[in-house]
């Protein structure tokens, strides 16, 4: 039966709740239309289905329906804080990036992050951290996208997507497994120096304010003059480095460190760090037994200067419209600040900015966490949520009708390269040294609780094959370690050291521990 007056009703179904203070807002759909009851739907009566021409409620579903974006490939589960830096020393001899004029502040946003699992995953599993600072600069926004860890597990981006999958949950049972990731990593020698800090208490932090952050790569620094140097970037957490044990991490509740920053921060007690820089110039490369462009090693002995101080201060109002939709890539730098040589650096710049496009879309970099805090002058337009507001006809360049200038401070620097092309491995991989030198480091009970978390994980890999190649890395990184781990995990010291004098006969390069 169709009607078209009134509804029989006696009262407005909708009815209003009390506004405690102040005016009440009406509500409108997203046309900005009032909105008369949201709370039932359009019924053809008591009985009735509901209509199709309720558009309220099917904008209402259709916007909920579409609430998420991808998550991050990796570091999906994360949180963020804006704070400001502060530049504390005179580096024009080293960089003509105006960030460090000394006195200098600037406006910075940071994302923390765990790396394997889904955006709402435990924080308290060991895995690297993500220490990812977007300085928004007056010459355009800097992103230092970095971890706790000082190093990576491998040195080539043609590697990473591989070992993405191995650590990830198994594509047919949807779990991690130390079966696929220590088959990985044993054929990944290079990973030895980084699974020994990961498995340290270090990979289990405090809290994001009780870590360090490292840039990993050398960067190349470029002054006014044109001259280079390269570089690694730190943060030394001024509340110290606090780890737990795995008991102790295992004891924590699942956002124990969103917890902890947005309490310590609603608190005024804002964490803070310094900011460190090594600096090496391409005359101090020979007298390494490493190469300084490889990501699994840290440039040991090189002194750190302190160069500034950032300090957190403010949670995002919104964590979706900041934290989620936040896109960080090493290819955003400033005149001064340029790449290295770096293989996977060289991957990174890529990769970033590729799955932002993806994730986020075509005017990610519009979005008010991305946006820089300078002008954006550029021919780039339209696609996909486009409010630029844009009005000029010269969209194209060079152009008598509208000029634009580009400054010559602002090109890169130059450099020689004269070099056969092939796709092969580095020299000097060196790959055990660092490992053993962080192992000894260690006190007592920490080398207790790395051996107890590692051989926990690879306690768990079936094939003797596996778990005796790994053991061997480990033994020639440090012969205590190896013969700890071998016994934790049962493999016979006679297989190890086996499997440790092939692989030195295999690779003649490679340096005998101790
Ligand atoms: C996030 C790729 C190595 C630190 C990501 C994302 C991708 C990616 C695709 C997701 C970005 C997004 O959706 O916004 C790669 C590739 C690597 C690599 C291809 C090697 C070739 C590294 C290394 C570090 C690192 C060596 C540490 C120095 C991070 C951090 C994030 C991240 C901190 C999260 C950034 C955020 O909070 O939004 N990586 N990554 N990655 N990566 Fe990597």
């Amino acid at each position: 039966r169709m009607t078209t007056g009134p509804a029989p009703v006696s009262a407005k179904a909708d009815t209003p709740i009390q506004a405690e203070t102040g005016a009440v807002p009406v509500m409108t759909r997203d046309n900005g239309a009032p909105i008369g009851d949201n709370r039932n739907s359009k019924a053809a009566g008591d009985l009735g289905p509901v209509l199709l021409e309720d558009s309220h409620l099917i904008e209402k579903l259709a916007r909920f329906d579409r609430e998420r974006t991808p998550e991050r490939v990796v570091h999906a589960r994360g949180t963020g804080a804006h704070g400001v830096f502060r530049a504390t020393a005179d580096i024009s001899d080293l960089t003509k990036a105006s960030l460090f004029q000394p006195g200098k502040e600037t406006p910075v946003f940071v994302r923390f992050s765990s790396v394997i699992h889904g955006k709402d995953s435990p924080e308290w599993l060991r895995d690297p951290r993500g220490f990812a600072t977007k300085f928004y600069t007056d010459q355009g926004n800097w992103d230092l996208v970095g971890n706790n860890l000082p190093i990576f597990f491998i040195r080539d981006a043609m590697q990473f997507p591989d070992m993405v999958h191995s650590l990830k949950p198994d594509p047919v049972t949807n779990r991690q497994d130390p079966n696929r990731f220590f088959d990985f990593f044993s054929a990944t020698p290079e990973s030895t120096n980084m699974l020994t800090q990961l498995y340290s208490n270090l990979g289990t932090p405090a809290s994001y304010r009780t870590m360090d952050g490292n840039g990993v790569h050398a960067f190349k620094l470029v002054n006014a003059r044109g001259e280079t140097v390269f570089a690694k970037f730190r943060w030394i957490s001024r509340q110290g480095v606090r780890t737990l044990t795995a008991a102790q991490a295992g004891a924590q509740a699942f956002d124990y460190q969103t917890h902890d920053l947005y309490t310590e921060i609603a608190k005024g007690n804002y964490p803070s760090w310094d900011l460190m820089v090594q600096v090496m110039r391409a005359e101090d490369f020979a007298k390494l037994d490493y190469n300084p462009f490889d990501d699994t090693k840290e440039w040991l002995g090189v002194p750190f200067r302190k160069i500034g101080e950032m300090t957190l201060n403010k949670v995002p109002d919104n964590f979706f419209e900041w934290t989620e939709q936040s896109a960080f890539a090493p290819s955003n730098m400033v005149p001064g600040i340029e790449a290295s040589p770096d293989r996977m650096l060289q991957g990174r710049l890529f990769s970033y900015a590729d799955t932002q496009r993806y994730r986020i879309g075509a005017n990610a970099l519009a979005l008010p966490v991305n946006r820089p805090r300078v002008a954006v002058v550029n021919n780039s337009q339209d696609g996909q949520l486009n409010a630029s507001g844009r009005s000029a006809r010269v969209n194209y360049f060079p152009a008598a009708l509208a000029p634009k200038t580009t400054p010559a401070e602002a090109t890169a620097s130059t450099y020689m390269v004269d070099a056969t092309v092939v796709a092969r491995p580095i020299a000097k991989t060196n790959n055990f040294a660092q490992a053993g030198i962080f192992y000894r480091a260690l006190p007592a009970a920490e080398k207790a609780d790395l051996i107890k978390n590692l051989s926990g994980d690879l306690g768990k890999v079936v094939s003797p094959r596996t778990r005796t190649i790994m053991v061997s890395y480990f033994y020639q990184a440090d012969k205590d370690y190896g013969t700890r781990l071998a016994k934790a995990v049962n493999v016979p010291m006679a297989e190890v050291e086996k499997a440790a004098a092939e692989y030195r006969a295999a690779n003649p390069e490679q340096r005998a521990a101790n």
